[in-house]
């Protein structure tokens, strides 16, 4: 079966694909570049959910698929939760990982380490042709720390500290990021819900 996946992150694309093939569930997933879909998607909804839903729909509208889509961000507490459904444009509108982790820095700057709680969020929305929706969340407890450790992944995950493993989420290898992460718990609960990948259920 091909179900398209609402991203051309090829970070997410590789976390999907590793949890679909160690869960043994046989979906070929097809990112966005390579569905032919070239239009615009206006992620404008306040909520994880309502830009997972945004996500998958277009491109299950586009390519009559199975669409599934995640929208994630990192919540601080110290910061009232931000920078949340915005972490991707936290610095503007030209944000890329660098300045979005320089301006989290400065903003937690006089902040102990104690009170740099914090969570990463995922919600994956898996859209339906016949126009049944279904969501999963996960979450990652950890920390924010003062300076990057770690690096070939992507976002905050250099500055991301979980204290489960004494490292950061840039400082873990292959699957270990998965076995723990809130995309990977999202994706966990998504197994639990292989029947819904079969069209024909009701
Ligand atoms: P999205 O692609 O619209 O869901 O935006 C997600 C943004 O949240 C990314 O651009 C990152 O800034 C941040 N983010 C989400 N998941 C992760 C992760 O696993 N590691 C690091 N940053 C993440």
């Amino acid at each position: 079966m091909k179900a398209i996946l609402a991203t051309n992150n090829m970070h997410k694309v590789d976390e999907f694909k590793r949890f679909f093939a160690d869960a043994g569930i046989s979906i070929e997933l097809i990112p966005i570049k390579e569905s032919g879909f070239t239009g615009e998607i206006i992620e404008n909804a306040d909520t994880f959910e309502g830009n997972a839903f945004i996500k998958a729909d277009a491109l299950c509208r586009y390519s009559g698929m199975i669409s599934i889509a995640d929208d994630s961000g990192l919540c601080v507490d110290a910061l009232g939760g931000a920078p949340g459904v915005y972490s991707s444009r936290y610095s503007g509108a030209f944000a890329n990982d660098a300045k979005n982790n320089a301006k989290l820095l400065s903003e937690l700057k006089d902040v102990p380490f104690e009170k740099r709680t914090a969570r990463f969020v995922s919600v994956i929305c898996v859209r339906r042709p016949d126009g049944k929706a279904l969501y999963v969340r996960g979450e990652a407890e950890g920390f924010i720390l003062e300076s990057p450790r770690g690096k070939g992944t992507f976002g905050y995950d250099p500055l991301f500290y979980y204290p489960p493993l004494k490292k950061t989420f840039a400082e873990l290898e292959g699957g270990e990021k998965n076995a723990v992460s809130h995309r990977g718990n999202a994706l966990k609960a998504l197994a639990e819900h292989k029947e819904f990948f079969d069209t024909r259920c009701e």
